[in-house]
């Protein structure tokens, strides 16, 4: 139960404030972020490379107040795919994109985080690599999913997520398993209200299953965004039985989360992108981390008071 009331506090600038400040929360954090800085994770991108992963790149930052700082927001990514291209990194790394931080929110929204994300999507297909925008919360889903296909008009590798948890998205999965689609499909990070997502872990589950035969039976090309090992298991035999080959399909981990795992799954010849999140405001993408397994909660408490 402490799960939703972690996902409340990832929305409250009072807490925002109490964790940074907190002693002990850098160490914390610094097991889901991989650095503040391009430079920073850098070498992190080329240590996936050696062991056989790639990487998806999260400049953190969600929920802008402004539109500088959604014109912030898409330059952090342009220096970001600037220095992939002057190290030859561009094919090992993607980028996933937030699009309450290109300025959906705001007044005119829809149109200022299209107009922030395009330039990034152009620059990831310039040098070799693509792009995959994030979901948030289900208000914002059908401006993503309307950005997502006015963007796949120029750079259909475009890719998206789609959440396990909410009811429309087997739907949407049906809509999205077409050829040269590229979809992620995850549980669901978010607070969700009882009318329109599934609150227990057992249906998730299951409605995860369903769309993952639907994305496996179809033409796109599924992504598959989790730590949970029997949803692993179950999408290799449904990748299997739907005839793909190990590259026509993909598994995908958060940084810091399993990371064994990346490695077994590369070794056994499965493609692995490691999502890899790195930056400054990185208040809301940790609270989710600490929602998703409350252990980690005993873990940052413990942090704090040792400290
Ligand atoms: P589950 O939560 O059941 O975890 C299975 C096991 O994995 C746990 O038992 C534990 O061992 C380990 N684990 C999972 N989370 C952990 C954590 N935080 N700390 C330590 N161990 C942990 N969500 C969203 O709403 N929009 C999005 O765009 C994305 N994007 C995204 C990309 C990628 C690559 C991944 C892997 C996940 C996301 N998510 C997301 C998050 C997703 O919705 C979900 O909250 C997490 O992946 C946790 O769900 P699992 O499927 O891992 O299962």
């Amino acid at each position: 139960m402490l799960g939703p009331v972690i996902l409340a506090a990832s929305r409250s600038d009072k807490m925002r404030r109490f964790v940074s400040a907190a002693p002990g929360t850098k160490q914390v954090v610094g097991r889901f972020i991989a650095g503040e800085t391009v430079e920073q994770v850098i070498p992190i991108i080329e240590d996936a490379a050696d062991k056989g992963l790639e990487v998806t790149l999260d400049v953190v930052g969600e929920d802008i107040t402004t539109p500088e700082q959604a014109a912030a927001a898409r330059d952090a990514y342009l220096e970001l795919i600037g220095r992939l291209e002057d190290l030859g990194l561009g094919t090992r790394a993607e980028m996933s994109v937030k699009l309450s931080m290109f300025g959906q929110a705001l007044e005119g929204g829809h149109e200022l985080a299209l107009a922030n994300v395009r330039p990034v999507v152009e620059a990831a297909a310039a040098i070799g690599t693509t792009v995959t925008l994030d979901a948030e919360d289900h208000t914002t889903l059908d401006s993503m999913f309307a950005i997502h296909e006015e963007l796949r008009r120029s750079h259909p590798q475009t890719g998206c997520v789609i959440q396990a948890y909410l009811f429309r998205t087997e739907e949407d999965a049906r809509r999205l398993a077409a050829a040269g689609s590229r979809v992620r499909i995850v549980k669901g990070a978010y607070k969700e209200p009882a009318s329109v997502a599934y609150q227990d872990k057992a249906e998730i589950d299951k409605a995860y299953v369903r769309i993952l035969r639907t994305l496996m039976d179809g033409e796109g090309y599924p992504m598959i965004g989790s730590h949970d090992p029997r949803l692993i298991a179950i999408a290799q035999e449904l990748g299997r039985k739907a005839g793909r080959k190990l590259d026509e399909y993909e598994f995908q981990m958060l940084y810091g989360i399993r990371s064994e795992e990346h490695i077994r799954l590369a070794a056994e010849g499965h493609r692995m992108r490691v999502y890899t999140a790195y930056g400054t405001d990185w208040y809301g993408y940790f609270m989710r981390r600490l929602a998703e397994k409350p252990a980690n909660l005993l873990f940052f408490g413990r942090s704090i008071l040792t400290k």
